[in-house]
């Protein structure tokens, strides 16, 4: 009886043995087998992907290791004549608007396989010295790429540049331009604390943004502040639309990017005409930060740096007001032409 007592557990205890094994194993199969990469949350399914493999992303996938030293600027000489890399000039063009997102955008665009970032402003177009020096160094600045990558870069001056725009229409007339705006006045401000850091930095004293933004003759917007005239988009656009369509411009809503980057991106990816490959996996919200940051993979990711989301210096409501009655007529001809229309006050 005793003997038959133990046979039966032993029995049960082989089958729960089993069971617990074979799940065991199950799982390590399927985790195995996931690709890492793979989006946490499909992609909107209301967004048509456009024509696929224009860009042979696949063979950019099996490259991932080498993408990344790409990105890093790391590829050794082997590499780059192993895989026929090259320095393109870029084929879009992040052209402002200074304080507007510009950096988080092209970090954030550069999550895509089809993406290379020039990672310094090169200030090519807007500064007369470096123009001179021809569109071969210009070239020369420009990072390792697969021929079928696209090279973009920023440099937030271009927008405000008088000459630039025909600059860059004589370099490539159907190059493909990124405006990132936020509302006028905030940026007028985070321009201005930028300013005021670095002025902090050297120990010297500066004025309060009410001093600036105000021209205490006329208790009117000073038109003539820098932060300001920048925050005109519009009289810097009906620049650039002298020489460019405007189908050729996008534009990039640099406060949603904060709260909200992925439809973002989205847009911009249609816009360049790439599949869409950034995902929320890609994009993860870091509370101490209190911005989004970039994961290119399951071991790398990053923040941008601490001078990226600066707090801003309390502002008296009433400069504030006054300033964004200012902006509203400029901001309502801003949307007129482009075709996007934003919550501004
Ligand atoms: P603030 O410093 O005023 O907050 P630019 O790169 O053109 O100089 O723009 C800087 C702005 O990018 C920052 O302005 C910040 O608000 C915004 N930004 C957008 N997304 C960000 C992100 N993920 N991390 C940090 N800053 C971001």
């Amino acid at each position: 009886m005793l003997f038959k007592q133990q046979a039966l557990l032993r029995q049960k205890l082989f089958v729960l043995g089993s069971l617990a094994i074979g799940s065991v194993l199950y799982l390590v199969a399927r985790v195995g087998t996931l690709d890492r990469l793979q989006p946490i949350c499909p992609i909107d399914s209301r967004q048509p992907p456009p024509e696929p493999e224009q860009i042979p992303l696949r063979t950019l996938q099996f490259k991932r290791g080498l993408l990344h030293e790409l990105r890093k600027g790391n590829a050794t000489k082997e590499q780059i004549r192993l895989h026929n890399l090259v320095q393109q000039l870029p084929r879009a063009i992040i052209i402002g608007v200074r304080k507007g997102g510009t950096r988080a955008l092209l970090e954030m665009l550069n999550l895509h396989p089809a993406v290379v970032k020039a990672s310094q402003e090169i200030h090519f177009f807007d500064n007369d010295q470096n123009y001179a020096r021809g569109i071969d160094w210009y070239r020369g600045k420009m990072p390792f790429s697969f021929p079928h990558q696209i090279t973009i870069e920023k440099s937030p001056a271009y927008f405000i540049t008088e000459e630039v725009p025909e600059r860059i229409f004589k370099m490539n007339s159907s190059i493909k331009l990124l405006i990132i705006v936020r509302e006028p006045t905030t940026r007028a401000v985070s321009d201005y604390t930028q300013v005021l850091e670095g002025k902090e930095r050297k120990n010297k004293t500066y004025h309060k943004f009410e001093k600036l933004a105000i021209d205490s003759s006329t208790c009117e917007v000073n038109t003539k502040y820098k932060a300001v005239r920048t925050s005109i988009y519009t009289k810097h656009l009906e620049r650039w639309l002298k020489y460019f369509p405007v189908e050729q411009f996008h534009i990039v809503d640099g406060d949603r990017l904060i709260t909200d980057p992925l439809p973002e991106l989205q847009l911009v990816e249609r816009f360049l005409n790439l599949p869409s490959r950034i995902s929320q996996y890609n994009l993860y919200f870091n509370a101490t930060r209190g911005f989004y940051c970039l994961r290119f993979n399951i071991v790398f990711n990053k923040c941008l740096a601490g001078s990226k989301g600066r707090i801003h210096p309390e502002v008296d409501p009433s400069v504030v007001t006054k300033l964004q009655k200012f902006f509203h007529p400029f901001n309502q001809k801003f949307y007129q032409i482009t075709g996007r229309t934003f919550n501004w006050p």
